[in-house]
């Protein structure tokens, strides 16, 4: 798909933890024939691959951390870019808890938020893309065509975590301790979560995914024409 000047078109779907990006941006990505590219999945791949070393994530260097990141790649699958550690598949390992637990320390590193932009642009450019996160339509592409922002309470998001974690409806006890765990979260990532000021907001609180999905392929189509 192209934007009408004949730019490659870049959707890009931001917010906080939880509130749908990744498996929004992949529906959205195949339904509109372009590829899904997952930000944070780099931040969860660098970790990962630096946790490996098996010291402790305080006494990390920036450096350290650099070094773990040339281990990772993303490699194009049919519809998203899969994310690799030395070349091996690693989806399993960047979405555990050891991994959850310490990304938001390794998302602080400046540096390392360069790596990834710079990756993200230049995986970006190759394909036409939906690229979710974080910063996705402030940082990395501010001249994005349509840019998303989805909100979604946290107790909702908290919600639909514990669905997709255990496949049934969570126990009061599990709400309220991932939407403690969910908000801490929100707080550590705070500073680079931020709405673009252009941003289209979709508060998925009352709408199902598929809903979610079809308003932003249609916005979409509308900016490809
Ligand atoms: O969305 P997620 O849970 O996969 O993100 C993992 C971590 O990476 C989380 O700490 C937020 C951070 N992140 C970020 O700072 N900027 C992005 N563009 C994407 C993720």
């Amino acid at each position: 798909m192209s934007s009408s000047n004949g730019m490659p078109l870049v959707v890009t779907i931001d917010g906080p933890a939880a509130s749908g990006k990744s498996s929004t941006a992949r529906m959205v990505a195949e339904r509109l024939g372009m590829r899904h590219v997952d930000s944070g999945a780099l931040y969860r791949g660098v970790t990962a691959a630096r946790l490996q070393a098996g010291d402790p994530p305080d006494l990390w260097t920036e450096q350290s951390v650099l070094d773990a990141a040339r281990r990772v790649t993303l490699v194009p699958g049919e519809t998203t870019f899969e994310p690799r550690i030395d070349g091996e598949p690693c989806d399993a390992e960047i979405r555990g808890e050891a991994v959850t637990a310490v990304v938001s320390l390794v998302a602080k590193m400046a540096h390392v938020r360069a790596w990834v932009n710079a990756t993200v642009r230049t995986t970006s450019a190759a394909h036409e893309a939906v690229a979710d996160g974080r910063d996705m339509g402030t940082a990395v592409f501010p001249n994005a065509r349509l840019k998303i922002w989805l909100v979604a309470l946290p107790a909702e998001r908290a919600r639909r975590r514990v669905v997709q974690r255990t496949g049934r409806a969570p126990t009061a006890e599990e709400l309220e301790a991932e939407t403690l765990e969910l908000e801490s979260r929100d707080h550590r990532d705070r500073e680079q979560t931020q709405p673009a000021a252009d941003a289209l907001w979709i508060d998925t609180n009352g709408i199902s995914q598929d809903e979610q999905v079809g308003r932003i392929v249609a916005l979409a189509e509308e900016r490809r024409s």
